[in-house]
């Protein structure tokens, strides 16, 4: 893999260094994008949960109120090398305390951090950038109100060409248009608001759904599974499929996984998925209902877990 993405990166330098610097300028929201809406920090505490932003940005073994000290300092062994997961703390010097509203919606619907540095996808805003601007301003105005911690985050490993931020406005040029998620005028409600928490902050097609070469989303098997992205192991298929998915799963095994962790086969959901069955323990049944009906609601997609 890593010898295909040199070449590709070779070739593109090869088209040229001012078509590089064109293609790769960052693309930023304006003020003016931005609606006038007043912080509704219940909601933005639901977001946070829903986003998972502690499974990350909190310390490895937190628990409790220490889930909300986003000190950063974890890291991410990726394909592409490892990242060390920066301070988003309300610390104005160490964290993201100093940063304005529209900073925050930049990085989360464009990829993009103050001063046009362009942030790489192991933070995944290829699904936040669904995400209404309004649940990002509440968001921000509760990530502000956790405590501020004052850590010094290593800079991340990686390999060139992974290292040049600006190379990945290649990247982002193929999957990020910040757009948020569009209802389904013939979906229930409950189906459209289920599919905002799954694609937006749930972003649980960044595990559930198979890269390409390049690492970016094969949209053709949405939520369908595919290789642990660290390497070791087999997400599984999420879609209704009933040979290769959860498709025998009735409405309320799947809550009761998504809350509980405990599967209709009496097995307990662990790895990364803990992690996520924890955040969703804090959503409202009516949210946690909602999921599980889009789940239902998808297209059932038959990909068998490989045998090896
Ligand atoms: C899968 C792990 C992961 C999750 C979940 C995650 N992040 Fe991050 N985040 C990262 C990584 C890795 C970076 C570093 C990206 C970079 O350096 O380009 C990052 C960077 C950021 C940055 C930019 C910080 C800076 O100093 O440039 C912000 C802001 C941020 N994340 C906010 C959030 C919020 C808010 C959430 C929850 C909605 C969240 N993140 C969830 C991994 C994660
Ligand atoms: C960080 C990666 C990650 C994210 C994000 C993630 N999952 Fe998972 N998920 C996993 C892994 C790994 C497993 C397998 C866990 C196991 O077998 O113990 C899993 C298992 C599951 C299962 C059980 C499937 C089965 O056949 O046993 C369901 C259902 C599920 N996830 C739904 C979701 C939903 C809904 C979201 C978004 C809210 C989500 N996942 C987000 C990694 C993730």
């Amino acid at each position: 893999m890593l010898r295909k993405l040199l070449i590709l990166v070779v070739g593109l330098a090869a088209i040229g260094g001012g078509a590089f610097y064109v293609l790769t300028i960052p693309r930023t929201l304006a003020a003016t994008d931005l609606p006038d809406h007043k912080a509704d920090l219940a909601n933005g505490e639901t977001m946070f949960w829903a986003g998972g932003c502690e499974s990350c940005h909190a310390a490895v073994d937190a628990k409790g109120e220490d889930l909300k000290k986003l000190g950063g300092g974890r890291s991410l062994a990726t394909p592409f090398g490892t990242f060390h997961v920066p301070n988003i703390s309300s610390d104005k010097e160490h964290g993201i305390g100093a940063w304005s509203t529209l900073d925050f919606v930049n990085a989360m619907k464009m990829g993009i951090g103050p001063g046009g540095t362009h942030l790489y996808p192991a933070f995944p805003y290829t699904s936040y950038q669904r995400m209404k601007i309004e649940d990002l301003i509440d968001l921000k105005g509760y990530l502000d109100t956790l405590p501020a911690v004052a850590s010094v985050v290593p800079p991340h490993d990686l390999p060139f060409p992974f290292s040049v931020r600006r190379g990945l406005g290649l990247w982002q040029l193929l999957y990020v248009d910040g757009k948020t998620l569009a209802p389904d005028p013939k979906a229930t409600a409950p189906i459209n608001r289920g599919a905002y928490l799954v694609e937006g902050p749930g972003h649980c097609g960044e595990c559930h759904t198979p890269r390409n070469l390049i690492g970016g989303r094969q949209a053709s098997l949405s939520l369908a599974g595919g290789p642990a992205p660290e390497g070791d192991g087999h997400i599984p298929n999420i879609t209704p499929d009933e040979a290769t998915g959860i498709g025998r799963w009735s409405h309320d095994e799947i809550v009761q996984a998504l809350s509980t962790g405990f599967t209709p086969d009496f097995d307990a959901l662990g790895g990364d998925m803990a992690a996520v069955v924890q955040n969703i323990g804090h959503l409202t049944a009516e949210d946690q209902n909602a999921m599980a009906d889009y789940l239902k609601a998808i297209p059932p997609i038959n990909n068998p877990k490989p045998q090896k």
